[in-house]
């Protein structure tokens, strides 16, 4: 078990409150040292099940365990002491039952000391999210694009194209905010849609591939910094391009070594001189 954490300026109920206001922004990080790198400049930071992509190189996020997720929040914390840290619960771990999601997110908050977990889908985990937010769970909504059902949509298309996927996914996106989250993240679906939900919802809704008119934005932030060339949807814009840089630097080092360039004078050790 964790230490209890301090608790921080930026809570669930702070990052609530800031509906309709200056925009909130949100990043993915899953390790210590990139969390330590963007604590001070963001609002929240997800630790996301994408890391199973991400970090471990599976090819969706349903392989990810609870395991996984409580290894990463957990450095995640020790780099942060700013920031709203919010921790996934991978897909299987609360799907069943509101006590099976009560147990999975005690035992994150628990072990990570983090502030309040996200989960997937709309009017059929309002019953878990309503549950949990009474039980003294902080719950981030995630409607639109749910990644966690990925071989239930078939594919990672946009969403809420037609009529009716629209309003299928504004009552998710109703049904999640009445059942007590403190906010939405709306994923891959089209202007009006995320614009509509952001209208109606009383909490924020932060977007991702959603557009400018929801209350805030999230990425990925390797997909941001250029450390993740797999694959770049077509919402990532790129800041930075770090994985040249990186590979770069690698190949300098081999480089080096190979001519015996590395190490050189400033790199070694001398023996004392004889007395
Ligand atoms: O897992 C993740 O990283 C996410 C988002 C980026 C929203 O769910």
């Amino acid at each position: 078990m964790s230490k209890s954490a301090p608790v921080r300026a930026l809570t669930p109920s702070a990052i609530r409150a800031r509906k309709g206001g200056e925009p909130i922004v949100c990043l993915t990080a899953y390790t210590t040292p990139t969390a330590k790198l963007m604590d001070k400049e963001v609002d929240l930071i997800l630790v996301g099940d994408s890391l199973g992509m991400v970090i471990y190189g599976m090819s969706s996020t349903v392989g990810v365990t609870t395991e996984m997720m409580i290894a990463h929040g957990k450095g995640v914390m020790r780099g942060s002491s700013h920031a709203c840290v919010v921790v996934d619960l991978p897909f299987g771990s609360y799907e069943e039952s509101p006590a099976q999601a009560f147990r999975t997110a005690s035992r994150i908050m628990a072990e990570t000391g983090c502030a309040a977990i996200k989960l997937e889908g709309g009017v059929e985990m309002a019953e878990t999210i309503r549950f949990l937010t009474r039980r003294g769970v902080p719950v981030l909504g995630h409607v639109g694009l749910t990644p966690q059902a990925v071989n239930a949509f078939g594919g990672y298309g946009v969403r809420g194209r037609s009529k009716a996927e629209a309003d299928g996914i504004m009552a998710d996106a109703v049904a999640v905010a009445e059942a007590g989250a403190f906010g939405i993240v709306i994923e891959k679906t089209v202007e009006e849609l995320s614009g509509a939900i952001t209208q109606r919802v009383p909490v924020p809704t932060i977007g991702i591939g959603a557009s400018v008119v929801c209350d805030g934005q999230i990425l990925v932030t390797d997909d941001v910094v250029g450390m993740f060339p797999d694959f770049r949807p077509k919402f990532v814009k790129r800041y930075a391009d770090l994985g040249d840089a990186y590979t770069k630097a690698v190949r300098q080092y081999a480089e080096d070594v190979r001519a015996r360039r590395f190490p050189g004078p400033d790199q070694v050790f001398h023996a004392s001189p004889q007395s």
